[in-house]
């Protein structure tokens, strides 16, 4: 069986920490969008460790971690950190997996998203620049080149001579930037396609003989919900399908493997990059939420922009995806806090909207109706247990989960896999 987990809101809810916390209970964990623009922070035995490409559940000895196809593989990225868990005593050898048809980021593709992104001015997306839109671009141009076909010499060459072509020509006529030489690529990559050799294989194939086998997987999704290309905030969204359908796609795997969908959302919101969020906090208190609860950017460094919590978001992220249950993180950044605010629905131009919108000039300039929650005082990061939880933490995930009408069975109170409260 498969049980997917993913981010009901922009990317950034903690994902990481509840893979990682989840792993334990399954055999292997896939990742099935996104590229190195994805940034899983975890934290073990008071160590760190930050994964942009490969899932956290390599931290597990003995699980398998693959990269479906719906991801896309950036060389220098997954032979950096394929070094980094090595250097730190975690072997991958065996357990590690690339699906052939999983296309490959390439150099001008990082180059092109930055020039791309630059270029649109004030309407840039404020993209991670790590080449992610370029590459599913040309995937689905029909000019991307899969991880069969990079290790594959003849192949790599002529698909190489033939993208570097057409890139070099915008870039040297359009963008008037510098070219990038394919044959200095072709060696220079020589060395990641010796890496990745042994572990580029159908993974879809093998997902149906291990589920057949009755083994559990984890379907990990990057970014969030609302960052989806069809389902988020567009243009302001990464290129892929972060929501649950996504798995299926992903993976090469059939809807009715998927068991159980777990959604991750933090206590409030936080986003990267540009586009609308009705819910943001501009000035102190947005600058106070974004230092407790340290709100950087784990791919980028970028400050996230921070703000209360919406149930209108959340209410389409649990239809959309099929929530079954959700995770919530970072409860604890709002202890100290005398109120806090609840998003109940936006207003525009003297309409209510219950529902999420797909009209940007709606979403991007909608007004929200808030309902005040009381705060507490208490440090929760000790509290294991739910009934130790303050009155008003425990008040306010009951509304929340009143709001959205999906139980919260887990609570996160700080990063360490010890600090999490099971209902
Ligand atoms: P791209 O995915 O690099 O193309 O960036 C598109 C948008 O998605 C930008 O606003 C990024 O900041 C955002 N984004 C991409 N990956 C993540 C993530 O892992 N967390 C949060 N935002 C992300």
């Amino acid at each position: 069986m498969i049980t997917v987990v993913l981010g009901t809101q922009w990317g950034d809810e903690g994902k990481g920490k509840v893979i990682d916390y989840l792993a334990d209970d399954v055999d292997i964990v896939a990742r099935y969008q996104g590229g190195a623009n994805a940034g899983h922070t975890v934290v073990v035995s008071n160590r760190q460790f930050i994964f942009h490409l490969i899932p956290s559940g390599i931290l597990y000895p003995g699980k398998i971690c693959l990269l479906g196809n719906g991801v896309v593989i950036d060389p220098v990225s997954f032979s950096s950190e394929v070094e980094y868990l090595e250097e730190n005593g975690i072997s991958v050898e065996g357990r590690l997996f690339i699906a052939e048809n999983a296309h490959i980021t390439l150099p001008y593709h990082k180059v092109l998203d930055q020039i791309e992104d630059k270029f649109r001015g004030k309407g840039g997306l404020g993209t991670t620049g790590r080449g992610i839109g370029t590459t599913y671009a040309d995937k689905f141009n029909r000019i991307g080149i899969r991880a069969v076909d990079f290790l594959d010499d003849g192949i790599f060459k002529e698909k190489l001579k033939i993208a570097m072509e057409l890139k070099n020509y915008l870039f040297h006529e359009y963008y008037k930037e510098k070219m990038l030489n394919a044959d200095k690529i072709y060696e220079e990559y020589g060395i990641y396609r010796d890496k990745m050799e042994k572990m580029v294989r159908n993974t879809s194939l093998y997902l149906h003989e291990e589920i057949e086998k009755g083994k559990q997987v984890l379907a990990e999704g990057a970014q969030g919900t609302f960052l989806d290309i069809d389902f988020g905030t567009y243009p302001y969204v990464t290129a892929s399908n972060s929501i649950a359908g996504g798995a299926c796609t992903g993976l090469g795997v059939s809807p009715k493997r998927v068991g159980r969908v777990i959604g991750v959302v933090k206590a409030y919101t936080t986003r990267v990059g540009m586009g609308p969020f009705p819910t943001e906090l501009e000035g102190e208190e947005g600058e106070a939420l974004r230092k407790t609860g340290n709100e950087y950017g784990a791919t980028t460094g970028r400050p996230r922009r921070c703000g209360w919590f919406d149930s209108v978001l959340l209410r389409f992220a649990c239809k959309v995806n099929g929530v079954d249950e959700l995770v919530m993180t970072k409860l604890d950044v709002l202890s100290g806090l005398k109120k806090i605010k609840i998003g109940l629905s936006y207003e525009f131009e003297g309409k209510n909207y219950e529902d999420y919108t797909f009209s940007s000039k709606v979403f991007s300039n909608c007004g929200v109706v808030y309902e005040d929650a009381e705060g507490w005082t208490e440090d929760i990061s000790k509290v294991t247990e739910y009934r130790y939880l303050p009155v008003n933490a425990k008040k306010y995930i009951e509304r929340i989960e009143q709001l959205i009408e999906v139980p919260i069975t887990k609570i996160s109170v700080g990063s360490s896999r010890e600090q999490t409260i099971s209902r």
